[in-house]
């Protein structure tokens, strides 16, 4: 069972939650079930999206995640191909409550033994908003013993606790009045795709991959278009598009906590996963239609990119991957695309033409605007004077959060060059 945080506060898989309405019984799709899928703050729409594209409904958009419905074959596929994600939950039970008691109750009444039995280790998270409970780690106690009874009373045996490597993982979110029981479906998080094998290859602060795949999403980039990241570091964004423009899912080399449970539908899984495997395949012919290109003053960084990519699925020469100064970046040809970066913060930019911070950014400004004409170029920071020291204006901005860093997600359009801008038309 994990500690509990104070009510009021959002915590665990909702990380900074603010508004999840589920009053009232979960709206009954027509077969099947209700989930909620979490992720990075600012990414709810495109999630959204996501979901739609696998044929789910969309039931609610709230703050850091999605709830939507449909059959047991659109919680699998939410996480084999979501990358917005970072879990996905089954709803399981939902009701009033008024103290720890009903949380207990509640617990009790949840048919859990359809999913697991006593033999499993489980692991059980609150998190809470306005709940007017004083100690959510007492509420998360009451949810454990409801589900530990109700085993005991049934079969004499009772589920183990495991916080470290649990085989099922409960959720309950609690609203002011309203508590919703979860069961989890993808085990180790869902940016957890299964390529970043060691702690070596995780470079200086790599973006989870699923706040790198929200931030392709945001930029609006599609394979067939260049994309550029000069400070690529152990290569995130770049291995996100090359996946995308393959058509490899992000889960295809992972396993999912769903495929443990009792009621799992393993034909069901195998043919789904052969379908992607499939779409691979197909995918393969279009993968190198546009560069995906990256680079980084760090050779350790390069090398690991490359390492990555491979672990990733992608074919040798899919990332055009180069160690270099961002003074010395270059367009990766003369189609203009989109640059997708989240550069390292303030000081900690390490130019050879040195000078104070403001200074150097005010360099990469110019290599920007010089050699990425007719880009358009995002930049994810924590630094919100970033495009005044870049000497550029923003054209949009939407906040993001990298774990619990506030940020922003800056994107600017650079015109093109004039030589490069159609002659003028003859006067008559
Ligand atoms: C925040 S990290 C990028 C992490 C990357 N998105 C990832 O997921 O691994 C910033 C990167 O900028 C690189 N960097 C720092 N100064 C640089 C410079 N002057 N030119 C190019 N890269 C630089 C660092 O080596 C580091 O890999």
């Amino acid at each position: 069972m994990s500690a509990g945080r104070r009510p009021g506060k959002a915590a665990g898989p909702w990380s900074a939650a603010s508004a999840f309405v589920a009053a009232g019984p979960p709206p009954s799709p027509p077969s099947g079930s209700t989930y909620f899928a979490t992720c990075p703050r600012g990414l709810e729409q495109p999630l959204a999206a996501e979901l739609r594209a696998i044929g789910a409904r969309v039931d609610a958009v709230s703050a850091a995640g999605v709830a939507f419905s449909g059959d047991r074959a659109i919680g699998y596929l939410a996480n084999l191909h979501s990358r917005i994600a970072s879990r996905v939950l089954l709803r399981l039970a939902s009701g009033r409550y008024r103290g720890d008691d009903d949380l207990y109750r509640l617990a009790t009444r949840c048919e859990w033994e359809r999913y697991f039995d006593a033999s499993m280790t489980l692991r059980v998270d609150v998190s809470a908003i306005r709940s007017p409970l004083r100690s959510l780690n007492f509420a998360t106690l009451r949810v454990k013993d409801g589900i530990v009874d109700r085993f005991r009373a049934r079969t004499g045996e009772r589920p183990s606790i495991d916080t470290e490597r649990p085989q099922v993982r409960v959720y309950a979110f609690m609203l002011e009045r309203e508590a919703t029981l979860y069961l989890d479906l993808s085990g180790e998080p869902l940016f957890k795709r299964g390529w970043r094998a060691d702690r070596d290859d995780k470079g200086e602060a790599p973006l989870k991959e699923n706040l790198a795949a929200g931030l392709i999403a945001l930029s609006g980039w599609t394979p067939g278009t260049p994309l550029a990241d000069p400070f690529c570091g152990s290569g995130t964004i770049l291995i996100e598009a090359g996946q995308i423009a393959a058509g490899i899912a992000p889960g295809l080399s992972r396993g999912f906590g769903f495929e443990a449970l009792l009621d799992h539908d393993a034909a069901l899984w195998a043919g789904l996963r052969a379908d992607a495997v499939r779409r691979v395949q197909a995918g393969a012919a279009r993968a190198s239609a546009a560069p995906i290109a990256g680079s980084d003053a760090d050779p350790r960084a390069i090398e690991q990119a490359r390492r990555n990519a491979q672990r990733a699925g992608l074919a040798p020469d899919a990332l055009a991957l180069r160690c270099c100064d961002v003074l010395q970046a270059r367009a990766p040809g003369p189609a203009p695309g989109v640059v997708v970066t989240n550069p390292p913060y303030g000081e900690r930019l390490e130019l050879r033409a040195a000078g104070s911070p403001d200074a150097a950014w005010g360099e990469v400004g110019r290599v920007l605007k010089r050699e990425f004409a007719g880009w358009k170029v995002f930049v994810l920071t924590s630094d919100a004077r970033l495009p005044a020291h870049l000497g550029m204006k923003e054209k949009r901005r939407a906040p993001l959060y990298n774990g619990a860093i506030e940020c922003r997600l800056f994107g600017f359009e650079i015109f093109a060059r004039r030589e490069d801008s159609p002659a003028p038309a003859p006067a008559a």
